[in-house]
């Protein structure tokens, strides 16, 4: 049996309560005897876990994504909550985790309900987790949700799931918000402010965005934060060198500054309704007789979206929560580097069984170094 997890109860009036009786999951199609083989399996971009994520994380490499799967609430698996109230405590150490092993360019992307992201989204906003943007996946009538007795449910059906993408905030050396940074070192240079558009080659962007305060603050892109940079150190006060230096000695150059936030990139005409049908056909995992091995499989193409969209070619993909280890193998299809985690023995070994046999032949890691 994996580990139930039952965390404290989170509002005040559920103590009074019995405790929910959590964590048993809605029963599944299989459950395989015996223990997996081996904790871990790997290959040359995949290493995926057989236990608690939260005995993984510190020996993880530092991620480019997160794609966190895990408590909604509605008993998906052994282990979710029974309802959102319990959401938050759950995802209260991941979050914390997640937020010490971040780096500025790091991009999470929490998939929920729309209650359970409501119930979670305080707490990673606690952990400097700044909301991007709300993507909502519509499962459309097709799905089982979508044919029940309103009558009954008194409610329209939810057919929706949400996947929520969050960035660190922008923080300079020492904790102060980059925005205030930027104009700070750019005072001290003793310049005035309108050198700042010269120093860009631009009319009025680097006063107005680059080193405005107010809502309308932009992220300098790398060429231009090269340039203020470059402008600073050669004409700034000389007492007062080095300007815009992270690390308190060089001038940050184009590429570190690119690291200083995280990557996006998407095709041109996506939005963020999704529209995709549940998972189904041969993409489905099954047992012989034809039930689903995990209720929560996501599809391959949405989390295929996400990882290529927020990392490149190498970077590393964390998949806590792995089920089936659907993040995992959109990352390695991608020449990604995925680290997964996988309580349940039975998802464990399905998934670890789901990964390897996936199109080795077809696989063209874009990443070869160690
Ligand atoms: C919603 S499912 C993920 C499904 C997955 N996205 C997929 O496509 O197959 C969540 C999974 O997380 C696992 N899990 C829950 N808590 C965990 C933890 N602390 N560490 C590792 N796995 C955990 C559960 O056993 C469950 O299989």
């Amino acid at each position: 049996m994996p580990r139930a997890r039952r965390p404290a109860p989170a509002h005040p009036a559920r103590r009074a309560r019995a405790p929910a009786p959590t964590t048993v999951g809605r029963g599944k199609a299989l459950v395989l005897r015996g223990r997996p083989r081996a904790p871990i399996w790997r290959d040359a971009l995949v290493s995926l876990h057989h236990g608690d994520a939260l005995d993984q994380y510190a020996a993880w490499p530092a991620p480019a994504a997160i794609v966190s799967d895990g408590a909604y609430g509605v008993l998906g698996f052994e282990g979710d909550t029974s309802d959102h109230l319990e959401v938050p405590a759950w995802y209260e150490p991941h979050a914390a985790a997640w937020a010490r092993a971040a780096t500025p360019a790091t991009t999470l992307w929490f998939w929920n309900s729309e209650i359970g992201w409501a119930a979670a989204h305080p707490v990673l906003e606690r952990h400097g987790w700044r909301y991007v943007a709300c993507n909502v996946w519509n499962k459309g009538r097709g799905h089982v949700a979508g044919n029940v007795n309103t009558g009954s449910i008194r409610r329209f059906p939810v057919v929706t799931e949400v996947c929520v993408q969050y960035v660190r905030a922008p923080v300079a050396p020492g904790g102060a918000p980059l925005k205030s940074w930027l104009l700070a070192e750019w005072r001290r240079t003793g310049l005035p402010l309108k050198a700042a558009n010269a120093a860009c080659g631009v009319k009025d962007a680097a006063v107005r965005k680059y080193l405005d305060q107010s809502h309308l603050w932009y992220f300098p892109p790398p060429e231009a934060m090269a340039r203020l940079a470059e402008h600073a150190n050669a004409r700034g006060r000389p007492e007062g060198r080095p300007y815009f230096a992270l690390d308190g000695v060089a001038p940050v150059t184009a590429a570190v500054w690119a690291r200083m936030r995280s990557t996006f990139c998407c095709p041109f005409g996506v939005t963020n309704v999704w529209e995709r049908a549940p998972v189904a056909g041969p993409e489905r995992v099954r047992i012989p007789g034809g039930r689903a091995v995990h209720l929560n499989q996501k599809p391959l193409d949405l989390v295929s979206r996400i990882v290529e969209a927020s990392t490149s070619p190498g970077d590393v993909v964390w998949e806590p929560f792995g089920g089936l280890f659907t993040a995992a193998l959109a990352a390695r299809r991608l020449g990604r580097r995925a680290f997964a985690a996988e309580l349940d023995p039975t998802y464990f070994q399905v998934g670890v069984a789901r990964v390897a046999a996936d199109g080795a032949a077809e696989r063209r890691p874009a990443w070869t170094g160690p």
